[in-house]
């Protein structure tokens, strides 16, 4: 099994390209399982996640053919991929492709659409939390969907197709808004969702589907409007930046000092993690190609912080902070309000020396004057890569075990980081 080898203590100066968006990418190919034709994806980043999705949909009969060769471990732009989902060969997604990754659970709103019927079992993925699926449950059964839960599976049928409906969401939930919005783009009459996710990942999916002749109003809003069409056809897109990798480095380089380039990045789906980072002792500009994260000489200063849905401060940046006000000068507080269990990164980062306790939902990080080398164990894919922040400014050396977790969601960190300065290396086997 892979690890990653770090020295700590450089400072991170020059350009760091930012990838597509996982997040985004991950529903985006799935949408493509609602046409015939072809949905061509360019800026698809190079990410196990990405690849395991690829053999999911595989199995429900979409080929796929990717632009291009690979190049070395240089930097490139993201691949042009072509999705093409002739015929659906297979309604069902296995158990054992289904738990490698929790957002393939999302295939049921397509294939529903689509084919009247899919079989899906309930997800695994990232060990934080429960992670249930009834707010999907509920939205497809207001879409006239018959559902039962199965020995394990999901078995949906709409033999009639699905018609229109009002949905209230009963709670946040980013997935359940990609999947009732992809299988409302089919049904007949109009669709409204109420209380739906606001992340940037929803508006990228929209847009796709609008170009493949959707009618979808709102995304971006709690209120989102499908005017349902018989049938999608091919378009091309390209997938959004990776706005929590952008977050990471910028945190990285407010830990190490120095002055990054975030080629690519977004602002406008950053605003809440800036404003932290500012608060925290970052410069940050938006230069016309990106991001521009600075930060010279001074102390960190700590933070208050809660998660919240978009555009409130992500959860999946929660371990990247935390790695990084472990170092400031003074007591910071962190309360995780989407997940359960997400600090699985805690002990990891006490044995560099981090300062933190837990009390429910809340974590108190006093913050130490320096962190110190040490073996370490990636648990899930942000809790490993808040590991590398901590480790590229630890005195010493630092080992992270598990780097396959990194892999799922970090399109090579170490070239990326070893490009501005990092000492950092992967160690196979
Ligand atoms: C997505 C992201 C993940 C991010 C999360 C929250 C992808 C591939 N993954 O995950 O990186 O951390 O959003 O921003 O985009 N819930 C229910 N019932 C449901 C569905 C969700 O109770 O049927 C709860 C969840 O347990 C959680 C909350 O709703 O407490 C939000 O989860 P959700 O937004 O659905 O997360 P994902 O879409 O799985």
């Amino acid at each position: 099994m892979d690890r990653i080898r770090i020295v700590g203590g450089n400072r991170l100066n020059g350009r760091v390209p930012i990838s597509g968006a996982k997040n985004a990418a991950l529903p985006l190919m799935i949408a493509s399982l609602l046409t015939d034709q072809t949905l061509t994806l360019d800026n698809v980043p190079r990410l196990a996640d990405v690849e395991q999705l690829k053999r999911i949909l595989g199995n429900h009969g979409l080929d796929y053919s990717v632009d291009g060769k690979r190049p070395g471990p240089e930097v490139y732009p993201g691949d042009t991929v072509h999705f093409t989902a002739r015929t659906i060969v297979d309604t069902t997604a296995p158990y054992e492709l289904v738990s490698k990754m929790r957002a393939s659970f999302w295939v049921v709103g397509p294939l529903l659409a689509r084919m009247g019927e899919a079989r899906v079992s309930l997800p695994g993925g990232c060990a934080i939390g429960t992670r249930p699926v009834d707010f999907f449950i509920e939205a497809l059964k207001q879409l006239g969907a018959d559902i039962d839960v199965d020995a394990g599976y999901v078995v949906a049928t709409a033999r009639r197709g699905l018609r229109g409906a009002r949905i209230v969401l009963p709670g946040v939930s980013v997935g359940a808004t990609h999947v009732t919005m992809m299988a409302a783009t089919l049904a007949r009459g109009e669709t409204v969702i109420e209380n739906a996710a606001r992340e940037p990942e929803i508006v990228d999916l929209a847009l796709c589907l609008n170009k493949m002749g959707a009618r979808i109003t709102g995304a971006g809003t709690p209120t989102i409007v499908i005017e349902g069409v018989p049938r999608l056809e091919g378009a091309r897109h390209a997938v959004m930046p990776d706005r929590i990798e952008s977050g990471t480095y910028a945190m990285a380089v407010t830990m190490t000092g120095g002055d990054l380039v975030l080629e690519g990045a977004r602002a406008d789906t950053l605003a809440e993690p800036m404003k932290i980072l500012r608060a925290v002792g970052a410069e940050i500009d938006e230069t016309n190609d990106g991001i521009r994260v600075r930060r010279n000489g001074h102390g960190l200063a700590p933070v208050d912080v809660i998660t919240d849905p978009f555009p409130g401060f992500p959860t999946d940046l929660q371990a990247q902070l935390m790695a990084l006000v472990s170092r400031a000068e003074g007591t910071s507080h962190i309360r995780e309000t989407i997940f359960e269990n997400r600090f699985m990164h805690v002990q990891e980062l006490a044995r560099l020396g981090a300062d933190i306790k837990l009390d429910g939902q809340t974590a108190t990080v006093r913050g130490v004057s320096g962190l110190k080398g040490a073996q370490v164990m990636a648990t899930d894919l942000r809790a490993s890569v808040s590991l590398v922040i901590a480790g590229l400014a630890a005195q010493g050396e630092t080992t992270i075990n598990r780097v396959y977790h990194l892999d799922r969601g970090f399109e090579r960190i170490e070239t990326k980081l070893g490009g501005v300065g990092a000492e950092i290396e992967r160690l196979s086997g």
